[in-house]
C-alpha cells in the first residue's frame, strides 16, 4: 500500500546487513578502560627510552592514522561512527551552527532530481539518513531512495526520519554497492566521500550504478583559500571543534580525526579531476560558505 505510486522495487541486497554486522560494543580500548581502568602500553620515544601511551593518546594516534588514509581507516571509520551515532545529529547542528541543513538542501537541489521524480536515487555514506529523508519530503518526489551506510548504528540513529517504503537504509559499502549496473537516477553523497579508503574505486563503483544522464553529487568540506578565513577556521577546527566533540559526544578522537581527514582531502579543483577521470561528464563545483564546503556535480554521459 504505502509503495502504491512505486515503479519496481530496486535490487537492493538486504543479506548486506549480515555481512557488515553492526558493532556490538563501544571498540576495544573502551571495553578494556571499562574492565581494567586506564591501561598504558610502553612505547620508544625515539631516544631509547620507553614510556607508557594511554588509551587516549593511542586512539588519537589511529585517527590520525586514519586520516591519513593508512590501513587503519575502514576499520577507524566504521567503528567510530557506531560508537558516536547517538550523539551524531545534535552534535552536527551545535558544531556547524546549524549551517550544515542549508549546505544539504543545496546539495539536494544540484541533483536535479525533479528530471525523474519517479526514480530509484543512492544517498552513499548516508549516515543518519538526513539527505534521504530530505530528498524524500521534496514536494513532487515519488521516487525512492537507498541510504547506503556501512556502520549499522548510524542507519539506525536515522530511523523514522523518513517512511520505510521512500527511504531504504541498506548497510553496504561505498565501494560496492548493491545496485545494477545503470539502476539508479542520481546519487549524492554529503561528507562522506572523504571517509572512504579508496576515492577513485568509489568513483567508478558511484558511475557504475549511475542510469546514463543521471546526476552525481557530492557535498565536502573543504579548506578555505582566503586566508581571513582559513586561520579562524583552522583554529575552530583544529583547536575548539576537537573539545567540544569530545566533550559532548564522549569520543575522544572522532573530532580530531575531522578536521585531519578535511586536510588531506584532495582540493576542488583535483576532486573535479578525479571525477572526470572517473567517466563523470559536465564536472563543476561551486563553494559554498567562504570556501568552507563545496558541491561538485557530474553527470554519467
Ligand atoms: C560524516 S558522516 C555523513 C553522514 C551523512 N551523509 C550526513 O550528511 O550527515 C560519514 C558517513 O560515511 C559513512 N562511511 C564512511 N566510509 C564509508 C564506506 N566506505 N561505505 C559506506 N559508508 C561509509 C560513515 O559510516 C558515516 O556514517
Amino acid at each position: 500500500m504505502a509503495r502504491a505510486h512505486h515503479e519496481a522495487a530496486p535490487s537492493v541486497d538486504q543479506s548486506y546487513a549480515c555481512r557488515y554486522p553492526p558493532t556490538s560494543h563501544f571498540g576495544w580500548s573502551a571495553s578494556i578502560v571499562s574492565r581494567f581502568g586506564l591501561p598504558s602500553l610502553p612505547i620508544n620515544s625515539g631516544t631509547g627510552n620507553f614510556r607508557r601511551m594511554t588509551v587516549s593518546e593511542l586512539e588519537t594516534e589511529e585517527a590520525r592514522a586514519a586520516a591519513d588514509g593508512g590501513r587503519v581507516k575502514r576499520d577507524y571509520v566504521r567503528r567510530t561512527f557506531g560508537q558516536i551515532a547517538p550523539t551524531y545529529d545534535r552534535l552536527n547542528h551545535i558544531l556547524s551552527l546549524n549551517v550544515d541543513r542549508g549546505w544539504r538542501r543545496k546539495a539536494i537541489a544540484a541533483l536535479e532530481w525533479t528530471r525523474a521524480p519517479r526514480g530509484t536515487y543512492v544517498d552513499l555514506c548516508a549516515g543518519t539518513l538526513d539527505v534521504a529523508a530530505e530528498l524524500s519530503r521534496s514536494r513532487g518526489f515519488e521516487g525512492r531512495v537507498v541510504g547506503a551506510d556501512f556502520a549499522e548504528p548510524m542507519l539506525r540513529a536515522g530511523q523514522g526520519k523518513a517512511p520505510r517504503a521512500v527511504v531504504w537504509p541498506v548497510v553496504a559499502d561505498a565501494l560496492d554497492l548493491p545496485l545494477r549496473d545503470g539502476e539508479a537516477s542520481g546519487a549524492i553523497v554529503a561528507f562522506g566521500i572523504r571517509n572512504v579508503t579508496d576515492l577513485d574505486a568509489s568513483l567508478r563503483e558511484i558511475h557504475r550504478v549511475l542510469a546514463p544522464g543521471a546526476r552525481f553529487v557530492i557535498l565536502e568540506f573543504t579548506t578555505p583559500r582566503l586566508a581571513v578565513v582559513r586561520w579562524p577556521y583552522h583554529f575552530y577546527c583544529h583547536r575548539v571543534l576537537p573539545r567540544i566533540g569530545a566533550m559532548l559526544s564522549g569520543h575522544g578522537s572522532a573530532y580530531a580525526y575531522l578536521p585531519r581527514s578535511v586536510a588531506n582531502f584532495p582540493p576542488e579543483r583535483e576532486l573535479a579531476d578525479r571525477m572526470s577521470r572517473a567517466g563523470f561528464a559536465d564536472v563543476g563545483w561551486r563553494s559554498l560558505s567562504l570556501g568552507i564546503a563545496a558541491i561538485h556535480t557530474g553527470r554519467k554521459a
